[in-house]
């Protein structure tokens, strides 16, 4: 796929607000997406970055557009996707969000029950309205003892063209040991390293493997 050279990357947590000052978030740096995007502008890549609520440090001079809930990264990814060649999807989307927001502060001494309803799977949706010359990549935290089964049948759910499959301690880490998987059987293991590292790695791979003549 020597001609991609447009990448729009999402990155970090979601935060789905319970009331004005209370969210559910999780633990996603943004580190990986963020050095994605730095290997893929140092490798003349045009980048956009779709950055989650964090305070992860970034080189200057990146395009970063910042959403804080899932909703808000829908709609960011309702503009970007026509723009890019390819897609990497590392946000640590949200599972579920409350389903109802409180517009007022909840008192404390009132306790709280929470109700919470899935979120929309939001790669999965942008497979299904993208161009096919896009590529999608999707990413997968697992078990260690579980990873490359459960990353393998969700890839082939999302209909993604590759998954990067991550055991848990990921999350958050300077390294990353992740395994690669395409639909087409290929399974690549290049080994712990720094996150930089790693992203140069993806990259490079991304520009060159051959998403089955796209
Ligand atoms: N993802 C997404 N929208 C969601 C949840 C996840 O786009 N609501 C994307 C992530 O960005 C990632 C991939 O789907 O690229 C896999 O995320 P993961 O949370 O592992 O998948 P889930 O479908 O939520 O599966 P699980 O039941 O294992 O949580």
């Amino acid at each position: 796929m020597s001609t991609t050279r447009r990448l729009l990357i999402t990155a970090g947590p979601t935060h789905e607000p319970i009331d004005p000052v209370r969210y559910l978030g999780n633990r996603s740096s943004g580190k990986l997406g963020i050095a994605l995007a730095e290997a893929g502008q140092a490798a003349g890549w045009e980048i956009r970055l779709l950055m989650g609520p964090t305070e992860t440090e970034m080189a200057a001079g990146l395009d970063v557009r910042r959403f804080v809930s899932t909703a808000d990264l829908a709609g960011l990814l309702d503009e970007h996707l026509p723009w890019c060649d390819a897609l990497i999807m590392t946000a640590a989307v949200a599972d579920y969000r409350p389903k109802q927001r409180s517009a007022v502060k909840l008192p404390r001494s009132a306790g709280l029950t929470l109700e919470l309803e899935p979120t929309e799977d939001l790669v999965a949706a942008c497979v299904k309205r993208k161009r096919s010359d896009q590529i999608i990549i999707g990413f997968a935290l697992e078990e260690p003892d579980q990873l490359e089964d459960r990353a393998r049948r969700k890839m082939r759910r999302k209909a993604l063209d590759a998954i990067v499959a991550n055991p848990l301690v990921t999350m958050g880490a300077d390294t990353i040991d992740a395994q690669v998987l395409t639909p087409d059987e290929q399974h690549l293991r290049p080994g712990a390293m720094p996150k930089p590292q790693f992203a140069t790695w993806l990259v490079d791979w991304i520009g060159h493997h051959d998403f089955q003549s796209k």
